[in-house]
This record gives structure tokens, C-alpha cells and sequence, in this order.
């Protein structure tokens, strides 16, 4: 792990008492990593980046990434205790979306040589904010917080992440980091496919019946408590092996697609409002045909060909070709059947993930969380990953849990206090 290479600011001021010196943590302070910003003492920290794109050899720790800054006035800083890993980390690590995300990620790469590299995966996280830009007005140094990174910013394989304030939730009280750390990106991936695209909502879901293809893994499992959490009834498909952890999540009826032709299964049932499709390929050809005709009922794909279009293509004419497709079965599905054919993303949503806190705390959400890897072993966890047949999460414990950094603004003011003339 990086060390601490500058003192810190309460050492600057020799202000504070013992206590706060030993909270507040540098050189002189025999702790490291604690000071309220980071950013003023340590250049370096530990993460896990990617120089090219490949197959799982190109994951490389390193302790000399430069610790991100805060740039803009409404920026957090945090301290990363928790990550998780997507199918997305899987798919940027062979560099997945590139043309698409470079241009979020430097709006001229079109024409100039940008260069994404050093890049850091990992799109979840749970920790603890320990500086605030100037005009942050919900997050103090100290709050715990989670969230989902947009896949254009650095990642949460590393020590510290900057976000801002309207990416980041705090975090729900009645669950640990690791837990946590589960949930940021497939609830923001879920909410935008579900309310944002599939029209659902807490008020509206009662009596809907919602069908979730691939639902054993990250989205599927969070899909199926909001959606019991509003009242719907939910259908699912998943593996035979994953029946019951997908009925103690809620789910109303499985089907097992590997046990004989899963549409077969499904066309005995009576018809569906929505479908969030976690599979995609061949499965709109005979889903579409599951919702209600006329109805104004939604098919919602998280699998959509956007972004292996503008990598093989570019992005003019992979998006075009994407667009027009999206068009087409749009046009083609609401003319034959009155139903509508849309494509979902994952959306970075701050307020969206406090709603979701609430859900947890109440014990509506549970995390599930499959595997839990430690830091030094990211590249196992990509490889659990790789295997596929997920069951929930899997999540990387980047530190261990410390109080000291919720601690660190009271410290803070205490050396305030101090220092103040009477
Ligand atoms: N558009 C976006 O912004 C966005 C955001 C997030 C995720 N996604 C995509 O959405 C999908 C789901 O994401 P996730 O995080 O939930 O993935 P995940 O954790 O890997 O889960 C996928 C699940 O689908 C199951 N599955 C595979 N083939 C199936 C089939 N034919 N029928 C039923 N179940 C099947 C898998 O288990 P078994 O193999 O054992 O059946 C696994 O549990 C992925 O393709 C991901 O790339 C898109």
C-alpha cells in the first residue's frame, strides 16, 4: 500500500492533543492514510490499472497512481473501503466501449491522441468522503457513502475516487461496506431500466406483472426485491442451481432455462406489463410476444449493440447503424402488437441510490453478495467473474474498515477549536 510521503496539516499547525494527533495520522503521527484530505499528503496510492487492453494479464498493482484531485468545486473526494465488480469491468478490461467512453472522457479524442491508460476498472463503491470540493453542500469529510462511477471516470480498484456530489448516496446505515459495495451500480442500472425506461414505480407497480430474464445475477437479484418491495409480481428465469435464492429474494415464479425451452414455459402464463431482459441475443424474438398487446406494455433490454457498434464501426457510423436498428423494432413492435421495444443504461444517480438506501435500511433490499476477494487478489476475482453463472456480487475489499476516517472531522474541528483566539 502507498505510503505517506508529506505531513499532514495538523502537524503543520501543532495544534490539537495527543488523541487528535494519533486520529489525525502522518509520518509524525505513526498512522497513515488519515488525514482529513488526503490530497495535501500523499501524492501515490495503491491501485489496480490496465496500460492496454487484453485478457486478465494486463491487471497491474501498482502503489504510484497519482491520487485523483478535486477539480471542480462540487467534488468529493473518498476513500475507497469497498469495490465490486460488473460484467462491464470484464468487458472494459478488452477495451469494451472505448470509442464511446473516450469521447465522455476527453470530448476532443476525435481528433487528438488521447490516451486513457493508466486506466482503473471498477464501477461500485462504498468508503468514506475525506475532502469536499468548495460549493459541496450535502457531504461533509467523514460521511460514509456509497456509489456508482460512470464508466467514463477512474474506477474504484484504487485507494482513493473523485465523484461528484450528485454521483454519491450515504451510505445505508445497517450494512457494512463490502455489503454495500454491492448494490450502487446494478440498483442505478435497475432504477434507469425499471422507472426511467420500463415506467415503473413505487405507486404504480402493484399490479404488474414483470418478467426478469438472467435474473440470478447483480441486477436480476436487486430487481427482484425492489420490485416485490412495490408490490409487483415477478417472474423470472435463471438456472435450476439458482431457484432458491431467486424465491428467498421474492420471486413469484421461475422458470429454469435449462430445463426445456424457457419461451415454451412462459407463453402458459398469462401476459406481462414489463420485461427486463439481462440476457439479450436471441431472447427479444420470442419475449417480445410475452406482454400484453395493446397495452402499452415495455420491453426493456439492458443488452444493446451501442457500443460494440461505434468501437467496430466508429462512432459516427456505429451510431447511426445502433440508432436506426433501435428504430426499427421500435417502430415494427408498436405498429404489430402496441407494445414498445427499448434499450436501458445504466444512469449515475446520487438521489436514486438515498431512495434505495432507505429500501435497505428498512430491510427491503438485502446486498448479495456471492465472493468477497481482498485487494491483492483482483485478478482472481476477474476470474471469477469470467466463469460467469453469477449468483449476486462479487466484491473487493480494498481496506479494512476504520473508524478513524469518520472520526477525522471531529479531530478537525477540535484543531480548529484549539486554534481559535479566545
Ligand atoms: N446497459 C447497461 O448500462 C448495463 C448495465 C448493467 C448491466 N448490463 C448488462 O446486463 C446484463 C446483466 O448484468 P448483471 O450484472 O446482472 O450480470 P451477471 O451478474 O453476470 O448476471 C447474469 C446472469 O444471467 C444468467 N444467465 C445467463 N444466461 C442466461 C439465460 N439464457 N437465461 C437466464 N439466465 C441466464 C447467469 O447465470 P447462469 O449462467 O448460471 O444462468 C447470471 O446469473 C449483462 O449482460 C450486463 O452486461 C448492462
Amino acid at each position: 500500500m502507498a505510503s505517506v510521503r508529506l505531513l499532514c496539516s495538523f502537524n503543520k499547525k501543532e495544534a490539537g492533543s495527543i488523541k487528535t494527533l494519533v486520529r489525525a495520522g502522518c509520518n509524525v503521527c505513526f498512522r497513515r492514510n488519515i488525514c482529513s484530505s488526503p490530497s495535501k499528503l500523499q501524492s501515490s496510492m495503491s491501485a489496480w490499472v490496465i496500460d492496454q487492453y487484453g485478457t486478465n494479464g494486463v491487471l497491474r498493482y501498482t502503489e504510484e497512481a497519482p491520487v485523483p484531485t478535486i477539480n471542480f468545486a462540487s467534488e468529493v473526494l473518498i476513500k475507497v473501503n469497498a469495490a465490486s465488480l460488473n460484467p462491464l469491468d470484464l468487458s472494459m478490461r478488452g477495451g469494451y466501449g472505448a470509442t464511446l467512453l473516450n469521447l465522455r472522457r476527453d470530448p476532443l479524442s476525435v481528433i487528438n491522441s488521447y490516451n486513457e491508460f493508466p486506466l482503473i476498472l471498477g464501477r461500485d463503491l462504498s468508503g468514506v468522503v475525506v475532502d469536499c470540493g468548495s460549493g459541496v453542500t450535502h457531504f461533509a469529510p467523514g460521511d460514509e457513502v456509497w456509489a456508482a462511477i460512470p464508466p467514463w471516470k477512474q474506477g474504484s480498484l484504487a485507494e482513493f475516487v473523485t465523484l461528484t456530489e450528485y454521483e454519491v448516496s450515504l451510505k445505508p446505515k445497517s450494512v457494512n461496506h463490502i455489503e454495500a459495495a454491492s448494490i450502487p451500480y446494478v440498483a442505478n442500472t435497475a432504477l434507469s431500466a425499471l422507472v426511467n425506461v420500463g415506467g415503473l414505480c413505487r405507486e404504480s407497480s402493484s399490479n404488474k406483472r414483470v418478467l426478469i430474464t438472467g435474473a440470478s445475477g447483480g441486477v436480476g437479484t436487486f430487481s427482484i426485491q425492489l420490485l416485490k418491495a412495490w408490490g409487483a409480481h415477478v417472474t423470472i428465469t435463471c438456472s435450476q442451481n439458482a431457484e432458491g435464492l431467486v424465491r428467498g429474494l421474492g420471486a413469484d415464479e421461475v422458470v429454469d432455462y435449462t430445463a426445456g425451452d424457457a419461451a415454451e414455459q412462459l407463453e402458459m402464463m398469462e401476459k406481462f406489463d414489463v420485461i427486463l431482459d439481462n440476457v439479450g441475443g436471441d431472447t427479444e424474438e420470442w419475449a417480445l410476444g410475452l406482454l400484453k398487446p395493446w397495452s402499452g406494455a415495455k420491453y426493456v433490454t439492458l443488452v444493446s449493440p451501442l457500443l460494440l457498434n461505434t468501437d467496430s464501426m466508429g462512432l459516427l457510423e456505429g451510431t447511426f447503424h445502433a440508432g436506426f436498428n433501435l428504430h426499427n423494432k421500435a417502430i415494427q413492435n408498436i405498429i404489430s402488437n402496441g407494445v414498445f421495444y427499448r434499450w436501458a443504461f445504466y444512469v449515475p444517480d446520487g438521489y436514486s441510490l438515498d431512495e434505495v438506501s432507505k429500501l435497505v435500511d428498512a430491510g427491503k433490499i438485502l446486498p448479495v453478495v456471492e465472493a468477497q476477494f481482498p485487494f491483492a487478489q483482483v485478478p482472481q476475482a476477474f476470474q471469477k467473474l469470467e466463469h460467469g453463472h453469477a449468483r449476486g456480487k462479487t466484491v473487493i475489499k480494498v481496506a479494512e474498515e476504520d473508524d478513524s476516517w469518520t472520526e477525522t472531522a471531529e479531530s478537525e474541528q477540535q484543531v480548529q477549536d484549539t486554534a481559535q483566539p479566545n
